[in-house]
């Protein structure tokens, strides 16, 4: 397309008489090409062309072979929205061609006196007429789609100006707030709502106003506040300025919304944490009350188990000396037999002896008590060693000494771990690692066995890991349990400092 193209204005004249339409061609001067026109005779043509392509202005005979008068106007209206058009009237038709104009001319020109008529300007007004109906139309529609879109929103939307007063109020805020816009047009804006108590009242939804009219944008605030039925009610508030083609600030927008019913759930589901946090810290106290309990009775039983039957049976032991001892070398055979048998007694009791250590050892190692966690540590390790022919090294570093229940909680996990490793791993090795940092107590074991599964700990009737976690979590301790197949297994357990 040339710029001239571009540019040219395209007109449809629709005009039946030849000298007329002779005249108008000659008037409009079609040599600058400023215009482009299109001639039809009759209404029907015309519309048709107005169907087919866009026309910036249509020039309207109103006595043509198919339509007459005012209905041609209605008729190109009906068609096109928008295009400008100019009429051509008879001298005695003044009354029609203001009709005309009514029903959505620009302009009328009349036929006798064309000659001395500037059809180009008048064309030039009602191309300008028609180019500004056409913005205002859409401002409007535009006002109306925002209006619609502001009428319909759920949140209360409110306008206010400089005073601080209401200047218009949309559904949603007659539902927040149970007043009608009638009511409170005019109105300041901080009055509307009762805070609950008298105390401060509408501070804040003035300092809301004052703040956005200073030129903050998006103040946000949460009033609390009872609506006029008496419902108590939270309400969201965020503003934003409103400013004139200057950028002054006029007014300003609060967009409302109820947030009681969620303000009510935040509440319950805090009060449902705390609920749950106070049970875990019970749970938590119960469990350290059970360990205690249980190693305070384990440490009664091993030591009853220890001194007591250990001093009837070292009795037993040195009366059964004695009897060895008083039989003389020269007995008759009788009496041999019966040495021979108090012989194999004093051997069970010794067995008996050493079983009853191992099982008040087993029931609470005195090492813990007395010597410590790494003596206890190194003293069980070598115990499982004995017992399950498995070399066992022991690696302890650092020299912090854990509180008591702490302590006891590490070896009953290195206890669990070593049964593990008897149970599932086919090691050949096993590493101990405890490390008495100031951070944390660190207790490592690891073999050279299978390797554990990811999805070992929790299997059905397996307790063992889940166990540990939950003893360690009572100190705010981690637990993290590695195998790879064929290689072996690592677990680690850290407790920290202070816990
Ligand atoms: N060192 C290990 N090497 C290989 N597999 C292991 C090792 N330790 C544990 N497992 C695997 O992890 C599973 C879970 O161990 P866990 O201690 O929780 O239960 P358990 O030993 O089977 O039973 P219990 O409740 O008597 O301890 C075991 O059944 C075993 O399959
Ligand atoms: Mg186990």
């Amino acid at each position: 397309m040339t710029p001239a193209a571009a540019a040219a204005r395209r007109i449809l004249l629709i005009e039946d008489n030849p000298g007329d339409a002779a005249l108008i061609v000659e008037l409009l001067g079609f040599d600058d090409r400023s215009f482009v026109l299109v001639h039809v005779e009759r209404l029907s043509a015309g519309l048709a062309r107005l169907r087919e392509a866009h026309f910036d202005a249509v020039i309207l005979d109103l006595r043509l072979p198919d339509a007459t008068g005012l209905d041609t106007v209605r008729a190109i209206r009906a068609e096109t929205e928008d295009t400008p058009m100019v009429v051509l009237t008879g001298l005695a038709d003044e009354a029609l061609a203001l009709a005309c104009l009514e029903a959505g001319a620009q302009d009328y020109l009349e036929k006798d006196h064309l000659p001395r008529t500037d059809l180009r300007r008048s064309l030039g007004y009602a191309l300008a007429r028609s180019h500004e109906a056409a913005q205002r139309r859409r401002a409007d529609a535009l006002q109306r789609h925002l209006a619609t879109i502001v009428e319909s929103s759920p949140d209360g939307i409110v306008s206010i100006n400089a005073q601080g007063d209401v200047t218009s109020w949309n559904r949603g805020a007659e539902r927040i707030f149970g007043f009608a816009a009638t009511e409170v047009v005019g109105r300041p804006f901080g009055e509307l709502l009762s805070p609950p108590t008298d105390a401060p009242a509408h501070a804040e939804e003035l300092a809301l106003v004052e703040r956005t009219l200073a030129g903050e944008d998006g103040v946000t605030v949460e009033l609390s506040r009872v609506r006029r039925d008496g419902v108590p009610v939270v309400i969201s508030v965020v503003t934003c300025r409103i400013t004139d083609e200057r950028g002054q600030t006029t007014g300003l927008a609060a967009i409302c919304r109820d947030v009681t019913e969620a303000r009510g759930r935040d509440a319950e589901l805090r009060r449902r944490n705390h609920e749950l946090e106070q049970r875990e810290q019970q749970m938590r106290a119960l469990t350290i009350r059970l360990n205690q309990v249980r190693e305070e009775e384990r440490t009664r039983l091993s030591r009853a188990v220890h001194d007591e039957l250990g001093q009837l049976l070292t009795g037993l032991k040195m009366d059964l000396r004695w009897i060895t001892r008083r039989l003389p070398d020269d007995a008759p055979p009788w009496a041999n037999a019966i040495a021979q048998r108090v012989g194999e007694a004093e051997g069970l009791t010794d067995k008996l002896l050493r079983a009853i250590q191992r099982i008040a050892i087993e029931l609470r190692p005195s090492a813990l008590d007395a010597l410590g966690l790494a003596s206890a540590v190194r003293d069980e390790a070598r115990r499982f060693e004995e017992r399950s022919g498995i070399p066992t090294d022991v690696e302890v570093s650092g020299a912090e000494v854990p509180p008591a229940e702490v302590a006891t909680v590490l070896f009953r996990v290195l206890q669990e771990l070593l049964t593990n490793v008897a149970r599932h791993a086919q090691a050949s090795l096993v590493t101990v690692d405890l490390a008495l940092g100031p951070d944390a107590f660190r207790l490592q074991v690891q073999d050279d066995g299978v390797g554990i599964p990811a999805d070992a700990e929790g299997r059905p009737g397996s307790l063992g890991l889940l166990g540990i976690r939950e003893q360690v979590s009572v100190y705010a301790g981690s637990v993290e349990f590695r195998g790879v197949p064929g290689t072996g297994t690592t677990v680690t357990v850290r407790v920290p400092q202070g816990s």
